[in-house]
């Protein structure tokens, strides 16, 4: 078809908007219209680029999919060696440190910019004139890998830069990663395909990136953090490594947003704390944290020791994997019956923890990993998750290593475990008779998420179901002071303490109620939906399937199971039990409640006086509000209470509403006992 000029305008066009949200959305993580208006676009300009095929260029939106696959990799020099880091794990590390800095530089504190040692592989991309002509593996930091046409799938990498300002040659390094959302479900796909499991997302990155065909690179969800700069020509770059930072987000290149500057040895160590206390909550993988001299002419005065510089260093959190032996595998009942097999394992300190049970999840995933008694092992624990066993040291399997075999029979009471088809899960069958379920169902009722009652821990709950003083929840709240303080290791005070604890759990909320009652698959989420759509206790019991699909986010299984639940005599009794014991909450209306704060994103920080976290997000989702973990452009307020931290500093410079307690009380308008 002829071309027109307006064909190309119109081109240019949609490609400038595409770019544009690109970089919303893959560098500045903040999209800015929703994903349909962003496929309504592609598809229009795929459409074009298909009926005029000269106006697909190199760097096109559309051409992230990989071309022909390699036979190998080039080699490639890297002008500016890439180095690497010297490690530290002690505070007394990081103070010498900075000694060893402030001495050379005769100043008396250093400003240091402080970021997350991400945990993926060191990658150098090439911009000559702004566009990136070559990317390359570290390698042995003085010739790495092409791995251009890899690179070039990866969306938050810039395949032009914007701006004017950059340098013509500019050399960017970085870390490719892959997120663990992305390395969970690449594993799942994996799996099903029969495909090799990656141990973690740092093998799965790099496994990823080494592809010689680079369009099964462009299926794997990998990322990029910018973090510095190899060969500069023709133009300068800020003079401080935060300032340089700043301008490369400026040039469409994405950087980690946990970057922060900080001063001295103090402010280093201060950093280390503050990420690693949310380590875990982190969408990615990280092995410590990073203190680089912010100031250039600092850094090149400080210059280089054999393969590291003396202007940085990396501190690094205690190992998350360490090795074991598996001592025995046993076999724990969960709250729905569920048998779940544990390693019992020769204790190991683990990320400054001492491990010794770590959970081997069901059979299948001990087959799996063909995990046996008396194997060596990798165990991980990764923030605060259950320890598991990652994979086993085949190369050090004893030859009487024995394989583990699931029992017929439920080990707690002796009742048939049945394995339903298509279930991964083994079950014992003997329901609430069974006394690892009651104690477990117990555990979970008890539970701060849960009635919250306080002082009901784990082991008083296995005293009370072993010396038959509760044999159902009902139970619990006619427990009497007398048999209490009869059981070991109970005084009078906790006795007491104990008796109002219960008392108080009496007045609660429904979707609490809900949720504590350990209804298969019914979480806390799904138990605010139940009682903000059905209003009553008796509406949800009265619910069949059909009605239940009603209510938001209640699917076929989970309708299934709650009817279940309720068609059951025995947890109707222990529900009128509970209800005659004195257990109420404030009826609210179904359907009818007014939801003022619908569309609102909030975000709590620090510590509030008359709420609990759990309370004001319950509060505010009964309102309608969104709660979220973490400050963006799309917070609407950010709510403050005491020692609020880093969320509060990244809401002020995002200009985002701050509300104290007593603003957010006000525009709340409610008592946590609404919901
Ligand atoms: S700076 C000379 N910054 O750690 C400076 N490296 O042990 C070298 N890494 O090869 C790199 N996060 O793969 C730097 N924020 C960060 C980093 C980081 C992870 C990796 C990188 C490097 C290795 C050095």
């Amino acid at each position: 078809m002829a071309k027109t000029e307006s064909v190309v305008a119109n081109a240019t066009a949609l490609r400038k908007q595409i770019e544009h949200h690109n970089y919303r959305y893959y560098v500045l993580d903040d999209p800015e219209v929703p994903d349909a208006e962003y496929d309504r676009l592609m598809q229009q300009f795929q459409a074009l680029e298909a009926l005029y095929p000269e106006l697909v260029t190199w760097d096109s939106p559309t051409q992230r999919v990989g071309g022909t696959p390699l036979s190998e990799f080039a080699e490639v020099p890297h002008a500016v060696p890439m180095l690497s880091l010297n490690n530290a794990f002690a505070e007394a590390d990081i103070t010498a440190f900075d000694q060893r800095v402030r001495n050379i530089l005769g100043d008396a504190e250093v400003e240091y910019a402080a970021e997350p040692k991400l945990d993926g592989l060191a990658i150098s991309l090439l911009y000559e004139n702004g566009v990136l002509i070559r990317a390359a593996t570290r390698g042995d930091g003085l010739r790495g890998e092409d791995v251009t046409q890899n690179v070039r799938t990866i969306h938050s990498v810039p395949l032009h830069l914007q701006g004017d300002d950059y340098p013509s040659t500019l050399e960017v390094r970085g870390e490719v990663f892959m997120p663990r959302a992305g390395f969970q479900r690449l594993n799942q796909s994996q799996e099903k395909k029969g495909e090799k499991i990656f141990a973690n997302p740092r093998n799965a990155a790099a496994g990823s990136l080494r592809q010689l065909d680079a369009r099964i690179t462009a299926e794997r969800p990998l990322e990029i953090f910018c973090y510095g700069v190899g060969l500069v020509q023709g133009g300068t770059i800020p003079p401080s490594h935060f300032d340089m930072l700043q301008a490369f987000r400026r040039w469409g290149l994405r950087v980690c947003v946990e970057i922060k500057l900080v001063l001295g040895a103090h402010g280093c160590l201060d950093y280390y704390r503050e990420i690693g206390a949310k380590r875990s909550s982190l969408p990615f993988d990280i092995d410590g944290v990073v203190y680089k001299v912010n100031a250039s002419s600092a850094q090149a005065e400080l210059g280089f020791v054999a393969k590291a510089p003396r202007w940085a260093v990396a501190h690094k959190f205690p190992a998350e994997e360490e090795m074991t032996r598996v001592l025995d595998i046993e076999v724990q009942v969960g709250r729905t019956g569920a048998l779940t097999p544990v390693a019992r394992l020769e204790p190991v300190k683990v990320g400054g923890v001492v491990v010794t049970n770590a959970t081997l999840h069901n059979q299948d995933e001990i087959e799996r990993k063909d995990v046996r008694i008396g194997d060596t092992v990798v165990v991980r624990r990764a923030g605060d998750v259950i320890p598991e066993v990652a994979r086993v040291v085949t190369t050090l399997r004893p030859d009487d290593a024995r394989v583990f075999v699931m029992p017929t029979l439920c080990p707690v009471c002796g009742s048939q475990v049945v394995r339903a088809d298509g279930e991964s899960v083994a079950r014992c069958t003997a329901g609430l008779i069974c006394p690892a379920q009651r104690k477990e169902g117990m555990k979970h009722f008890a539970g701060r998420r849960a009635m919250d009652i306080d002082g009901l821990g784990d082991k008083l709950i296995d005293q009370l179901v072993d010396a038959k003083l509760v044999h159902d929840l009902g139970d619990l709240y006619s427990l009497q002071f007398p048999a209490l303080v009869a059981l070991e290791r109970m005084g009078e005070k906790s006795a007491q303490n104990l008796l109002a604890a219960i008392e108080k759990s009496k007045s609660t909320t429904l979707a609490r109620f809900l949720f504590a009652l350990g209804i298969r698959e019914v979480g806390e989420a799904t138990a605010q939906v139940l009682a903000r759509h059905f209003g009553t206790l008796q509406a949800v019991e009265q619910a069949n399937i059909e009605q239940l699909q009603t209510a938001p986010d209640i699917g076929p299984v989970v309708a299934a199971h709650i009817v279940n639940f309720f068609s059951q005599a025995h947890n109707r009794n222990v529900i009128e039990k509970l209800i005659a014991a004195g257990i109420t909450w404030p009826h609210a209306e179904a359907r009818s409640h007014a939801q003022p704060l619908a569309g609102q994103t909030f975000v709590l920080t620090g510590t509030l006086t008359t709420f609990s976290r759990d309370d004001a997000k319950a509060a505010l989702e009964s309102l309608g509000a969104k709660v979220s973990g973490s400050v963006s452009s799309k917070t609407s307020y950010v709510v403050v209470g005491t020692d609020a931290g880093s969320k509060l500093e990244k809401a002020q410079a995002l200009g985002i509403k701050i509300l104290t307690e007593p603003d957010f009380l006000q525009l709340a308008g409610v008592k946590s006992s609404n919901i």
